[in-house]
């Protein structure tokens, strides 16, 4: 049956949006390989592999796309590791029999598999968990409308280098909300919440997560362009449920991801409609109050010039703190973190990431994979499994470039030219310290 095109583009889509989901990404190779392209098949194949070295049904696909790619070689060092895995298990799909190799290709099997280091222990997810969904059923059944809170287990302290960020966070927001005798000494209140704000991947979820962690907080992340759409209609009532939701674990850190969506899709979309769920936001931020109710809200964008002002006003999401790049010592830990659980021989994160600035978390889980693709490439081709070398890296890091410039470049306009109040302050420091302005 011939491979609808658009099926291959809406299934890309996905992919890009959820880089970590296997499965979808499995599906999408295996339609490609139908639809006669086995180079891409087999790229998302390695991909996968590179996060689950062990996932047999990608080695199987990976197989069949580089021989049909006619890269026998490497069909026959996939044949080989899916082999060694011990072929169709239970839970793989049947497997047909691959075509034999010619012989001379046919390669010693591999040692090393079970050797010293593992490539069977897959890393970790990366922590993506933070999303909420809304209800368990999409269908939107009344009542089911389910929010899950989480107890996070990072503190600050899992939070590499930022020196200057955590102090900001701790002056603006964590010690009034620790102490609360100081809290009333100095007749603070706790009303109005954090505005996170920064280039993309550089840690602002990280970051409000172990802020709930710090306060000993339960934790709800709403992600709130990929349920704005949802709310339209029912956004009273959805918006409500997850303050009662936030009331009835308290303490509770409420944390509204991409809050920008609420300014920039209300332009787009019905004007009353937006304003709706703009309106019904203050009303629960100010229903807050000054009450010592144990709620806290943070939130976080890419674009905070495009944060509805109203959203901004004293009370509100009045303070903001500027997430930058990760710096050197954040880096290292980042790197350090995505290497965890993979084979990796005589590297010096931290040299590494003196050689890295400007990239963002995401940049450095990037550069991680592409070494370890390069590696495990080597190693299928010679038919031996070998670790993750420096100048794996050092080759990854020349087609790898610091994704977070053209945010700076948008957001040098907006520093010099709309730094009402003085809100971009910190952005202007930066910028003229870097050299960017
Ligand atoms: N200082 C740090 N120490 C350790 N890990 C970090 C640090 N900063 C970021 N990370 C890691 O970098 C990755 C990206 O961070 P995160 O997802 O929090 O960025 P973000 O700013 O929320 O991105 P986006 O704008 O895409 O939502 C995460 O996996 C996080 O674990
Ligand atoms: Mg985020």
């Amino acid at each position: 049956m011939p491979i609808d095109p658009s099926v291959i583009a809406a299934l890309t889509v996905g992919v890009e949006r959820d880089p970590d989901n296997s499965a979808l990404r499995l599906h999408l190779a295996q339609l490609l390989l139908q639809a006669g392209q086995p180079a891409d098949a087999l790229s998302h194949c390695a991909r996968i592999l590179v996060q689950q070295p062990d996932n047999r049904d990608a080695l199987h696909l990976a197989a069949e796309s580089a021989q049909a790619a006619g890269d026998i070689a490497r069909a026959v060092g996939y044949r080989r590791l899916y082999d060694a895995l011990g072929g169709g298990g239970d839970n793989s799909q049947p497997v047909e029999e691959a075509p034999r190799p010619p012989a001379d290709l046919s390669l010693p099997p591999f040692p090393e598999l079970a050797g010293d280091f593992s490539l069977n222990d897959a890393p970790p997810p990366p922590d993506e968990s933070d999303r909420v969904r809304i209800g368990r059923g999409r269908g939107g059944a009344e009542g089911d409308t389910a929010w899950e809170t989480e107890e996070p287990k990072v503190t600050l302290a899992d939070v590499a280098g930022m020196d200057e960020a955590k102090r900001r966070l701790n002056v603006a927001f964590l010690a009034p909300m620790k102490n609360p005798d100081m809290r009333k000494l100095y007749g603070k209140s706790l009303r109005g919440g954090l505005l996170l704000y920064g280039p993309p991947g550089c840690g602002k979820t990280f970051i409000a997560r172990a802020t709930a962690g710090e306060l000993g907080a339960r934790f709800v992340s709403i992600g709130l362009s990929d349920v704005l759409d949802m709310w339209l209609g029912q956004s009273e009532r959805n918006l409500h449920e997850i303050f009662e939701t936030a009331r009835r674990n308290r303490p509770c850190v409420l944390f509204f991801d991409e809050i920008d969506a609420l300014g920039r899709k209300r332009s787009l979309m019905r004007e009353s409609a937006g304003r709706d769920v703009v309106n019904q936001l203050l009303a629960e931020l100010d229903s807050l109050g000054g009450s010592n109710e144990g709620v806290f809200v943070l939130a976080a964008t890419n674009h905070p010039w495009d944060v509805d002002t109203a959203l901004r006003r004293p009370g509100r999401l009045d303070r903001t703190l500027l997430i930058l790049p990760p710096d050197i010592p954040a880096r290292a830990a980042i790197l350090r973190y995505h290497a965890q659980d993979r084979p990796i021989e005589n590297v010096d994160f931290m040299a590494l990431a003196a050689k890295t600035g400007g990239f963002s978390g995401a940049d450095l889980a990037h550069l991680v994979e592409s070494a370890a693709e390069l590696a495990m490439e080597e190693s299928i081709a010679r038919g031996s499994a070998r670790p993750i070398r420096l100048p794996d890296f050092q080759r990854a890091l020349k087609e790898i470039k610091p994704s977070t410039r053209p945010w700076f470049d948008t957001a040098r306009n907006y520093a010099l030219f709309a730094n009402e109040g003085g809100v971009y302050d910190d952005l202007l420091t930066y910028l003229r310290n870097q050299r960017l302005l």
